[in-house]
Formats: C-alpha cells, structure tokens, sequence
C-alpha cells in the first residue's frame, strides 16, 4: 500500500477513506515544525496539508512523493517553483467554498459598517445605560459602493449578493473578466487608485503572490474615503496590518474587517487594542457543509493523484498538471 501523511486533524470519515486505499500517518495534534513535516513526509508517496509550507527541502527529503494536496483553494504555503522542479503534483480546493466564502466576506464587511462587534463588547461591558441618537453610527450598506479587487470566483461570488443591496459594483483585477460575466455582475472595472477612492466598503479577494504583497499599505488607505470600510478575506500579507491600524487608530477609514493576518495566528498585538476593527480566525470557508466538501476533494485528489479510485490518474484540482505523468526528480 502506498503511505500517505495527513498533517492535520480532520473529519475521521475522511481519514477512513483514505484508509481504504493508502497507509495512513494522521498527525492529530499541534501544527507541524517544518523539520518535523519534512520527516514525516520522508518515506510518503502522498501528503494532505491544510496551509503548512512545503518547499524545497521537504520534497528533496522525500524521494518518493508525488503529491501534496491542499486543503484550501489558497496554495501559497506551496512553492510551486520546487513542486515543478521536482515533477511533484500540487492540488488545492476550489470551488466548494466560494459561496460559504462570500457569504462570510459580507457578514465581515456588514459588522465592520455597522459596528456589529465594537457595539456588542461595549454592551457585554455592561456599558448600555440609554438610547442614543448618535451611538455608534455606521456606514450603510444599500446603495453604496462595493469594491473588490480580486474578481476571480469568489469575487464574483461576492459581488452577485450586491444586487439585493442595490449597490453599484466596482472591481479591480489582473485582467478584465469577460464582458458577459460584468454585465450579469453589472461590475465596472476601475484600476486600483479609482477603486479605492470611489469605493464605500472595500473587499480583498486576490490570492497571495509576492506581487500582491502589502496591495493595501499607507498609500493605499490614504486614498480611502474616511467613511469607507476594508474587508480582507484573502490572505494575510495583502494588507500591510500595521499600516492598517494606524489608518483605523487615527480614522483615515472608518472600519476594518480581517479573517487574515500577516504572521496568523500571531497576529499584530496593535490589532487587538483597536475598537474599529473586527477580527475573525480565518474561518471564512467554515461551515459545515463546506469544510466536509473541502476535505473530501482533498481526499479526492490525493487518492485520483496516486492513481487510485474511480478518477485514477485525473486528480480534479491539479495546480501543475504538467507535471502529471513524469517520474519524480
Ligand atoms: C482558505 O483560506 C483557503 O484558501 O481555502
């Protein structure tokens, strides 16, 4: 039987069909060191990780793996460089997550507007003594703008709920979506500088590449409307965390939602001491429904990439299917 290792707690039932074809190393506890992942991954043929980095030292200390699949549609805890140089096949999770995803973005950008988290402490502080005409006003929602930069699917996810808010949508993006796609979304592409100060409510949803490292910094948020609002359901990285609480600190934008840090989960201390920021711990894909969905195309591609199953050799999420097929190096 080939060995797979699985470095991270899962669904036990997706452990049990894994079970089924491989012999499975299920590490249950804390996170992985790098040094203990590569020795565990040493004598694999397969691994499912969720988030933990793999380069180049751990596939050349293990000669035998031929896949890593991912549980997240997010694979820059992969360097795709050494996974191509060593005819190692990544998979990730897309798809699956993109409504519970957007879903979760709105519910991040709505308690930032509205100052769902900063009003309910303050209540469970045992603060509420009377109502008030001016307590924590926020910035509405209907009829605003939205801004998303990052218009891939759960971008557009994201923007399809806007109708119901009649809001106009604005989008920045690598490259322009197709014309069919912006006119269902009635989605205008802006460049970033426009986006940003046209926008009322900004959403980060663009994958993390070292070209969209700190795509939001101090230049960028001093762009912002002062009333504006930043959501960031992408990646830690994207936003510049201690140029971000300095712009909330001294109100160059009014409110901020994260589920993802620079660092996570050591997250910058400054974060926590500010009111006008809700934090979340990356749980944007957390439902449910979807974390099994999740779990279970991670299972699919490992067992599909390993030449197993109904789907033998066609893994349905390759990220480098070019190297599917050739022998490891
Ligand atoms: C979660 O962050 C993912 O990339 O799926």
């Amino acid at each position: 039987m080939q060995k797979i290792l699985v470095a991270r707690p899962i669904f036990p039932d997706v452990i049990e069909r894994l079970k089924q074809y491989f012999d499975v190393d299920w590490h249950q506890g804390d996170v992985l060191s790098a040094e203990e992942l590569t020795r565990r991954l040493a004598d694999k043929d397969g691994a499912l990780t969720a988030g933990d980095p793999v380069g180049a030292a751990a596939l050349a200390a293990a000669p035998r793996l031929r896949v890593v699949s991912n549980m997240a549609v997010g694979y820059n805890n992969f360097d795709m460089a050494a996974f191509n140089a060593s005819n190692v096949l990544g998979t990730n999770t897309p798809d699956v997550l993109n409504e519970s995803t957007a879903d979760f973005g709105w519910a991040l950008m709505m308690a930032a507007a509205r100052r769902i988290a900063e009003s309910e402490h303050w209540l469970r502080a045992g603060k509420w003594q009377k109502w008030s005409y001016d307590g924590f006003l926020g910035t509405d929602i209907c009829g605003a703008t939205l801004g998303v930069i990052g218009m891939g699917r759960i971008g557009q996810a994201l923007a399809r709920r806007a109708k119901g808010f009649n809001m106009q949508v604005i989008y920045h993006n690598r490259s322009r979506v197709a014309p069919e796609i912006e006119a269902e979304l009635n989605a205008e592409y802006a460049s970033k500088q426009d986006l940003l100060k046209r926008a009322d409510h900004v959403v980060l949803v663009l994958p993390y590449t070292k070209e969209n490292h700190h795509t939001i910094g101090a230049a960028e948020l001093a762009q912002m409307k002062p009333t504006a609002t930043l959501t960031n359901i992408a990646r830690g990285g994207i936003v510049d965390d201690a140029a971000l609480v300095e712009a909330l600190r001294t109100k160059q934008i009014a409110a901020a939602g994260l589920d993802v840090y620079e660092g996570e989960p050591n997250l910058n201390p400054a974060l926590l001491s500010v009111p006008n920021v809700v934090l979340t711990p990356h749980i944007a894909s957390a439902t449910e429904a979807t974390r099994r969905a999740m779990a279970n195309l991670a299972a699919d591609n490992l067992i599909a990439a390993l030449g197993e199953g109904p789907r033998a050799g066609r893994p349905p999420n390759p990220i480098n299917p070019e190297v599917i097929g050739k022998a490891r190096s």
